[in-house]
């Protein structure tokens, strides 16, 4: 049974157990988003609130995929709060986690951030992957466009410099 929920502020403190476990789960994993293995739980849970104290603000939306009651996997639309750019938002950590990959989660999670963007005004969509990774595919098969590569610009888990890749997406009202 899989739910997919926009979860607010109380939820998420609620879920911050599991939201520890799925963001510890995707680095270790050799995720690139954003740090290096192994995460502690506290650097993890710091980051959490961080992004429960946005949530809060109206300045993030954080959508969690629940099978059976766990989450099992997660995604974040960063608001473009500045006045021009009201219009956009940013696609953040998209993670699965390993026990639940493979199963049509990231695309569901990726489906319903766009809807939920488009339900809030915001038509221009902008992420960044490692190239090559599972996500850089599944973005392009989302249809979003390659804006360029930067070489070099974050670092892997063995400490080496590899690729990002930028993509947009422009929602239509179809
Ligand atoms: C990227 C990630 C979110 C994909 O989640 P997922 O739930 O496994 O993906 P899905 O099952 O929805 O599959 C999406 C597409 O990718 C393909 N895919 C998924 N895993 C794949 C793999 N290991 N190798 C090749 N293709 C793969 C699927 O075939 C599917 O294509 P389709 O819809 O045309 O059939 C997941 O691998 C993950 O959490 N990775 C670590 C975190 C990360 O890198 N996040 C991206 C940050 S930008």
């Amino acid at each position: 049974m899989i739910t997919i929920k926009r979860l607010n502020a109380d939820e998420a403190q609620e879920r911050l157990t599991q939201l520890i476990d799925l963001l510890r789960d995707a680095v270790d994993s050799g995720a690139s988003i954003g740090f290096m293995p192994p995460l502690l739980a506290g650097t993890a849970w710091e980051y959490w609130e961080k992004v429960i104290q946005d949530v809060e603000a109206g300045s993030r939306l954080l959508l969690a995929a629940e099978v059976n009651g766990e989450i099992a996997a997660s995604v974040q639309l960063a608001l473009e709060m500045r006045p021009n750019g009201i219009h956009r938002g940013e696609v953040q950590k998209l993670m699965v986690h390993r026990r639940y990959r493979q199963q049509g989660l990231g695309r569901l999670l990726m489906q319903t951030i766009e809807a939920d963007a488009r339900e809030l005004g915001r038509k221009l969509l902008v992420l960044d992957t490692r190239q090559g990774d599972t996500a850089d595919g599944l973005c392009r098969k989302l249809g979003y466009t390659e804006v360029g590569i930067i070489p070099n610009y974050a670092l892997d888990a063995d400490s080496k410099p590899r690729s990002t890749i930028f993509f947009y997406k422009q929602l239509t009202d179809d």
